[in-house]
């Protein structure tokens, strides 16, 4: 059996758009109120990223704070991930344009599309280039500007989503026992049309008839993706805490994917893990995808609650479906 943890976090970064916008800011706009919104999701506001700033952009910004607090520069990465389910083009990557953007010259730069989950997926796949001898630093970022495929007139899904990006830098090695401990990861591609974009890709290419029904833009079944958001993320923090060979008690924070309250709520409660070891940011930053769990470490971190040491345990839960859990000595 491979000991873990062979990979540690060397370095944590976060870009957050300035724009916010209100519960109030839909109250004018669409049949909703800031209490429904409050009390059905958690939200208070999230981020809008500004016409000019794409994924790859607000990225770069990520990027470049873990990278100055690994204490590296982009040319120390040998690989460069960018998981994101909103990129800047179809083709090429995303993740192409942040290597030209950061002057990463020596990476294998591309796009993970695990939604949500896409994070988890991305420290996954990480892990394996750095153990298989691929890389000894890479780039994990998780980056979304939602607000390009949310139908701003669907009062159920236009609340919901915001923008922004975290990144982490994953290196080899385990300085004082820290890094990875476990992953587990996992879909299920039968309930993909629950949540997904039916029209703008290749199989219904962007024309007037998708633009005119709105297809391009997101569509969910949300009380369905609730049930489903909630079994997963328990198998998950479940089969990664196990795989850890640690006990839940252990656990020092829950960082779990920031899509609803109360879907953050039954997931702790279900996993033995008490509030109070719960980040929460879905009611400053809304649902950011695959961009969530990095924008709640960096959270977690400027306030004084992540310390290096700690037992972390993430766990998501996106579209596809897809779901993951991790858990790393910080
Ligand atoms: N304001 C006011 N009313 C709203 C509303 C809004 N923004 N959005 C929906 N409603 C209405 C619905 O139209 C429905 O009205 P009806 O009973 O007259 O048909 C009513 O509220 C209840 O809708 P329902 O969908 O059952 O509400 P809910 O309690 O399930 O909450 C979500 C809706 C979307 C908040 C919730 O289902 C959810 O969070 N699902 C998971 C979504 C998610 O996390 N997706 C991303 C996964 S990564």
């Amino acid at each position: 059996m491979i000991q873990r943890p062979l990979a540690h976090v060397a370095g944590l970064g976060v870009f957050v758009p300035e724009q916010v916008v209100t519960n109030r800011d839909f109250e004018a706009r669409l049949e909703t109120s800031d209490q429904w919104i409050v009390e059905r999701t958690g939200i208070r506001e999230r981020r809008y990223a500004a016409p000019g700033e794409t994924v790859a952009t607000m990225a770069q910004g990520a990027a470049n704070q873990a990278l100055d607090r690994a204490g590296l520069t982009a040319k120390d990465l040998g690989a460069l991930i960018v998981a994101t389910a909103t990129p800047d083009r179809i083709v090429p990557s995303t993740g192409c344009y942040l290597q030209a953007l950061i002057g990463a010259h020596r990476a294998a730069a591309f796009d993970l599309s695990a939604a949500c989950s896409g994070f988890i997926y991305g420290l996954t796949v990480a892990e394996g280039l750095i153990v298989s001898g691929q890389a000894r630093h890479v780039l994990v970022v998780g980056g979304e500007k939602l607000t390009c495929i949310t139908d701003r007139e669907d009062r159920s899904t236009a609340i919901l989503f915001g923008d922004g990006a975290g990144a982490v830098v994953l290196s080899a090695g385990a300085p004082e026992g820290r890094g990875l401990l476990s992953s587990f990861i996992k879909s299920d591609g039968r309930l993909a049309d629950l949540l997904y974009v039916p029209g703008g890709g290749t199989a219904d290419p962007i024309s007037a008839r998708v633009v005119e029904q709105r297809s391009h833009f997101m569509k969910m079944a949300g009380r369905e993706v609730f049930k489903h958001a909630v079994l997963t993320m328990v198998e998950a923090c479940d089969e990664a805490v196990r795989r850890a060979g640690v006990r839940p008690e252990e656990i020092d924070l829950l960082i779990p994917h920031q899509a609803n309250i109360r879907i953050i709520d039954a997931t702790a409660k279900h996993a033995a893990i008490p509030p109070e070891k719960v980040v929460v940011t879905v009611d400053r930053y809304g649902n950011t995808s695959a961009a969530s769990i990095p924008m709640a470490l960096a959270h977690a971190e400027a306030t004084g609650r992540l310390k290096r040491g700690m037992l972390v345990l993430l766990v998501a839960f996106g579209a596809g479906f897809t779901w993951g859990a991790s858990v790393i000595r910080w």
